[in-house]
């Protein structure tokens, strides 16, 4: 069977954390390849309801191998807590892995993310706070701590005494903030490591002897295309490539082992954070959609901006991710939403623009075009098959489809692992 990278299509929140779950009930491993926890990944069976932010999605299938690999950035307090979150609730935790690669977050990254966004004033990011950012930049810098080293207390000792002093000239000299203490730091990092220790493994060498041997393995992503660092909507993006293609960077396996690339996109859009918003609704309209789909931030808690679907942007994710298939989320958000709009393409400087413009400076002004749809009455959630939802229902889902240029494989119209319709099982290999 083959293996499936699922992608975030839009600026995150798609629900991909469900998707995952679904696909991992017939998969091998479930591997998490980028970004930190700044994700926030929902899983809801039956009335058990986890919220995630490292811990692959796949984690409710006790047979399938959960990897946190070398792309993602680890904040071992985060994990640790969930950990104990997971057992708290009887779900194991024996086959979670996590690569020695992987780089840490530690406190003096969370400092500085938040010192750093309170220094741009205005022109702020409007990041998760979770220091991921500045991680992948130590990263970049070749100063970062790796798991690793995070388990080896001598060896973490030494690290954080070598980078201890620059990030505190940092803080102090030019944020004007607190300098951190390193003994702290240390007692509270190593007891992490001491927790983490038995996780840790060669996970690139796992997730690249499952791909030879034929096995299902499920690459999951975090955020979004539209917040990628180089394919995005640079700056307002976040450090890490949640692209497909970051799916082979993260996890060490060469693009064939991929498989079927299935993106994942709202039935509307939403963004967290800064940066233009094409299709954003400030009105009522926007709050109904956020009630309805209770639109807050799993890791802020900070209320989703709201827009219509916009096919351009997702026109592009199809495009930069070489996506196969899609999976359609949150379609029963809209019900009873009295007319719908999706838009299909921009205008600026009276020009029509159906590709998403490269200057940033284009993107900021565009105004959308939409294509008009009557709603639907009746709640979705029950529903099992796709030909019994409500006729406006389908046409908006079909339409969509013809827009997009790739099958709509899943819909999801609830949070239940059970309220999902699966159109094209055989594009995602469930059939
Ligand atoms: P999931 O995996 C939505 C956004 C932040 C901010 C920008 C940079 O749940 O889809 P960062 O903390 O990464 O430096 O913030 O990216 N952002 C997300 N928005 N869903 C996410 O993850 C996000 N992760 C980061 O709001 O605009
Ligand atoms: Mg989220």
């Amino acid at each position: 069977m083959s293996s499936v990278v699922v992608v975030g299509a839009q600026w995150g929140d798609e629900a991909k954390g469900k998707v995952v779950d679904l696909l991992a009930q017939q998969a091998d491993v479930v591997v998490r390849y980028a970004g930190g926890s700044n994700a926030g990944h929902t899983v809801m069976v039956d009335d058990v309801v986890l919220k995630l932010h490292l811990t692959p999605s796949g984690i409710l299938n006790p047979h399938t191998y959960c990897i946190i690999s070398s792309g993602v950035v680890v904040d071992p307090s985060v994990l640790c807590t969930e950990i104990e979150e997971l057992h708290q609730q009887q779900i194991s935790t024996a086959k979670l892995v996590i690569s020695g690669n992987a780089h840490v977050v530690l406190p003096y990254h969370r400092e500085l993310d938040r010192l750093e966004e309170e220094r741009k004033g205005t022109g702020k990011i409007g990041t998760t706070m979770q220091g991921v950012g500045p991680a992948y930049a130590d990263k970049a810098r070749r100063c970062g701590i790796r798991m690793g080293e995070l388990v080896d207390r001598k060896v973490l000792r030494k690290r954080i005494d070598a980078v201890l002093a620059d990030k505190n000239f940092l803080i102090e000299k030019l944020y004007g903030g607190q300098p951190l203490d390193g003994d702290v730091i240390f007692e509270e990092y190593a007891a992490y490591g001491d927790t983490l220790r038995p996780f840790v493994n060669d996970a690139g060498r796992i997730v690249s002897q499952a791909a030879q041997d034929g096995k299902r393995i499920i690459f999951e992503g975090a955020q979004g295309t539209m917040l990628d660092i180089d394919y995005g909507t640079y700056p307002f993006v976040t450090s890490s490539h949640p692209v497909a293609g970051g799916a082979c960077l993260g996890t060490g396996v060469g693009p064939h082992a991929l498989g079927v690339i299935l993106g994942v996109a709202k039935s509307y859009t939403t963004r967290v954070g800064a940066g233009a918003f094409p299709t954003e609704q400030e009105n009522r309209l926007g709050e109904l959609i956020r009630e309805r789909g209770q639109e807050y931030g799993t890791t802020t808690g900070r209320a989703r901006r709201v827009g219509w679907l916009d096919m351009v942007a997702l026109r592009y994710a199809v495009r930069v991710n070489g996506m196969d298939a899609l999976a359609l989320t949150l379609l029963d958000v809209l019900s009873t939403v009295p007319d719908l709009k999706v838009c299909v393409a921009y205008r600026c400087n009276g020009q029509r623009l159906t590709e998403l413009p490269a200057d940033p400076e284009v993107f900021e002004q565009v105004e959308p075009e939409y294509e008009e749809f009557a709603g639907w009455d009746q709640e979705i959630s029950d529903i099992r098959d796709f030909d019994a939802l409500p006729a406006n229902a389908q046409r908006y889902v079909r339409r969509v489809e013809e827009l997009c240029g790739v099958p709509i494989a899943i819909v999801s119209i609830g949070k239940r692992r059970s309220e999902t319709l699966i159109r094209r099982p055989e594009l995602i290999g469930l059939a």
